[in-house]
C-alpha cells in the first residue's frame, strides 16, 4: 500500500429535531464557528468540534474529508427523519489519523449530544497505475 491511501466512511445519524430546537448561539459554540459568517469564534469553547478535530489538538494529524448529508425516510419509532452525514475521509494511516482524531472527539466533542455513529467501513485504495502497469500491481508483484 506504499503510495496508496485508506478511505474511512462513517454513517453518522443526527437528531435533527434536537439540533433545530437548540439556540443558534449554542449551535455555534458546539461547532466553534459563526453560523452566518463561518468565522472561528473569538472565545472558542474547549469542547468545540473544530478545536478538538484540528491538527493542533491531534499531534499534527490531518484528514482529507468531506461530509455528504443524507435523509433516509422516517424513523418508525420516533416519527422523526432518519437523517445525518455520510462522513468520508482519506489518509495515509488511519491509526495515526482518523482513529486518533475520532478517539479525541468521542471523549470530548460537544457535537456528541446530537450525533451517533451507526455505520463504519474502511477501504484500501492502491496507488495509481504507472505507464504500462495496472492498479494493485504492487500488492500482487
Ligand atoms: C455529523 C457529524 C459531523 C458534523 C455535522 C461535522 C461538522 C463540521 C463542521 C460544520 C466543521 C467546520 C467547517 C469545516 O471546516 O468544514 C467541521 C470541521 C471539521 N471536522 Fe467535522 N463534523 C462531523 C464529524 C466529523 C468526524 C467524525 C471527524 C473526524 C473524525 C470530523 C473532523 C473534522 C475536522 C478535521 C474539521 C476541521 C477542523 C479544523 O478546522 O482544523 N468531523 N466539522
Amino acid at each position: 500500500m506504499h503510495g496508496g491511501s485508506y478511505l474511512v466512511a462513517r454513517r453518522i445519524e443526527i437528531v435533527l429535531r434536537q439540533w433545530d430546537q437548540t439556540a443558534v448561539v449554542r449551535q455555534e459554540r458546539t461547532i466553534g464557528r459563526s453560523k452566518v459568517a463561518g468565522a472561528v469564534l473569538a472565545d472558542l469553547p474547549l469542547h468545540a468540534h473544530i478545536l478538538l478535530s484540528s491538527h493542533g489538538a491531534n499531534n499534527g494529524a490531518k484528514l482529507l474529508r468531506r461530509g455528504y448529508s443524507y435523509v433516509d425516510g422516517i424513523d418508525r419509532a420516533s416519527g422523526a427523519p432518519a437523517a445525518g452525514v455520510l462522513f468520508i475521509c482519506y489518509q495515509r494511516d488511519p491509526r495515526r489519523q482518523f482513529i486518533l482524531i475520532q478517539h479525541q472527539l468521542a471523549a470530548r466533542d460537544s457535537l456528541n449530544q446530537f450525533i451517533s455513529h451507526v455505520g463504519s467501513a474502511i477501504f484500501a485504495c492502491p496507488p495509481g497505475a504507472t505507464g504500462g502497469g495496472y492498479v494493485g500491481e504492487g500488492l500482487l508483484g
